[in-house]
């Protein structure tokens, strides 16, 4: 706050005397407008740290010290050509799982991996989609290895592997994947993803393995990768993991990611270490505004602290969210529970439209009448029976637009009858809209 609020003092700069002297001029135009809005001298808003938005880094990554650990683990033992299960991150919408794949990444990068990342969409092969995150991996690693050929007979089998997407082959396409070596013939481009999937990461562990690293590809909102691909997938994991090829797929998605991938194949559950996320406990919930605030010299009162713990319920977005507004309306450091009260309509607002509005405009009007009735019975995951019964209703006829609600990723099958939101506290959300 120093900065807007304080006398401004000459600006020390390190480059000339001239442009000191022009930005102390800039500046102090712009300080008396802005000093009235901000209206205090230790809660900046330009300061807030807080960042709610999806895949947004937050400022601490609290309460995930034990999967960062696991990853650590995995990372070690894939380097070391011990066999081990790769991860895979399952939780509700908001709950930090984009984040935490990043930081994965981030990790296989301090340790010189190769990494390329991926985000599944419904209805779109992965061909195309990995051929470019693992054109990403090898061109980190091609600068420090020492046989170019080795790395141009690898873009080869990639180009080769690319170029079988069904699309390309119907000449409806003219994607080209901007690999400037002839492709190859014979390796990775039968036609059939399984075989080509796992050819091909083979053929890139192999060049990893030279390097003495691994590579890591990420693959968020797993649980829409389609049907044939997520068999294809598994099975090329399969065969690297009897390999102990240093290729990791590291996925991230929905909670029934697991029964996608166990219903392609059964040995899935061997493949991957599921790691599931989920709220914050109390005290990660505090780490998690305590330590930006500490930073810029800012405290909660613990009373506040509590009042923040009962809006956010301990869901990272929610943190984030209820911890900017608390921000920005704060007059004062210390921010207090008060500063909570007056703080959160404007939150909820912000959610309303941002969290869960964005994503109850995407449902058709029968979905909506679906996800409206799932939430008069409560926020547990319910029977679909139930549901059919509140909606006067065959379930069978409901059938479609529970499945539509499934691959629009807002509604999940937690276990066989049941259903449930994937995104925490929808039910009430939808319980205070007008029908
Ligand atoms: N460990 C954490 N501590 C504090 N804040 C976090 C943490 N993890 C995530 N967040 C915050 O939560 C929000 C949601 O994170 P992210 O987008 O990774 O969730 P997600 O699980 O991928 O959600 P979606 O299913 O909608 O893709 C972001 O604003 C992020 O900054
Ligand atoms: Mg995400």
């Amino acid at each position: 706050m120093a900065l807007l609020a304080a006398p401004i003092p000459p600006t020390r700069c390190p480059g000339t005397r001239r442009s000191a002297t022009r930005r102390s001029a800039f500046y102090g135009n712009l300080r008396r407008p802005l000093y009235p809005v901000i209206k205090s001298d230790s809660v900046d808003p330009v300061r807030n740290p807080y960042a709610p938005g999806a895949g947004q880094r937050p400022p601490e990554l609290a309460g995930r010290d034990r999967e960062l650990q696991q990853f650590e683990v995995v990372l070690e033992r894939v380097a070391r050509g011990r066999p081990e299960r790769s991860m895979v991150v399952t939780g509700l919408r908001g709950v930090g799982k984009t984040v935490l794949l990043n930081t994965f990444k981030s990790m296989a990068i301090q340790r010189l991996w190769g990494t390329g990342k991926i985000e599944a969409r419904p209805d779109q092969s992965i061909r195309r989609p990995v051929a470019a995150a693992l054109h990403m991996a090898i061109r980190e690693l091609a600068p420090r290895h020492r046989g170019p050929e080795r790395i141009d007979e690898f873009l080869g089998v990639l180009k080769a592997f690319a170029m079988r997407d069904p699309g390309a082959a119907k000449g409806t396409s003219h994607w080209s994947p901007g690999i400037d070596v002839p492709a190859s013939r014979g390796r990775a481009d039968s036609g059939d993803l399984e075989i080509d999937l796992t050819e091909l990461f083979v053929d890139a562990a192999s060049v990893a393995t030279d390097l003495g690293v691994g590579i890591a590809l990420f693959i968020d909102e797993m649980q829409d990768v389609p049907a044939l691909d997520v068999s294809a997938l598994c099975a090329a994991c399969h065969e690297l993991s009897q390999t102990s090829g240093r290729l990791i797929v590291v996925g991230a998605g929905l909670p029934h990611l697991p029964s996608v991938l166990s219903a392609s194949k059964s040995y899935s559950e061997r493949l991957f270490r599921y790691a599931r996320i989920d709220r914050l406990d109390r005290e990660a919930a505090d780490l998690a505004l305590i330590a930006p605030a500490q930073e810029e010299g800012v405290a909660f009162t613990p009373e506040a602290l509590d009042a923040l713990y009962e809006a956010a319920d301990g869901y990272p977005y929610f943190v984030q969210a209820y911890g900017k507004v608390a921000w920005d309306l704060a007059p004062r450091s210390p921010i207090t529970a008060e500063d909570i009260k007056v703080s959160a309509p404007e939150a909820e607002e912000e959610l309303a439209v941002g969290f869960f509005g964005s994503r109850y405009e995407r449902a058709t009007p029968a979905e909506r009448d679906y996800m409206h009735a799932m939430a008069q019975l409560g926020d547990e995951p319910v029977p679909t029976a139930d549901v059919a019964d509140a909606l006067g209703r065959k379930p069978s006829s409901l059938s479609p637009a529970r499945d539509s609600l499934i691959k629009k990723g807002l509604i999940y099958s937690a276990e066989r009858g049941q259903i449930a939101f994937t995104v925490p506290h929808f039910g009430r959300f939808l319980r205070a809209q007008p029908i």
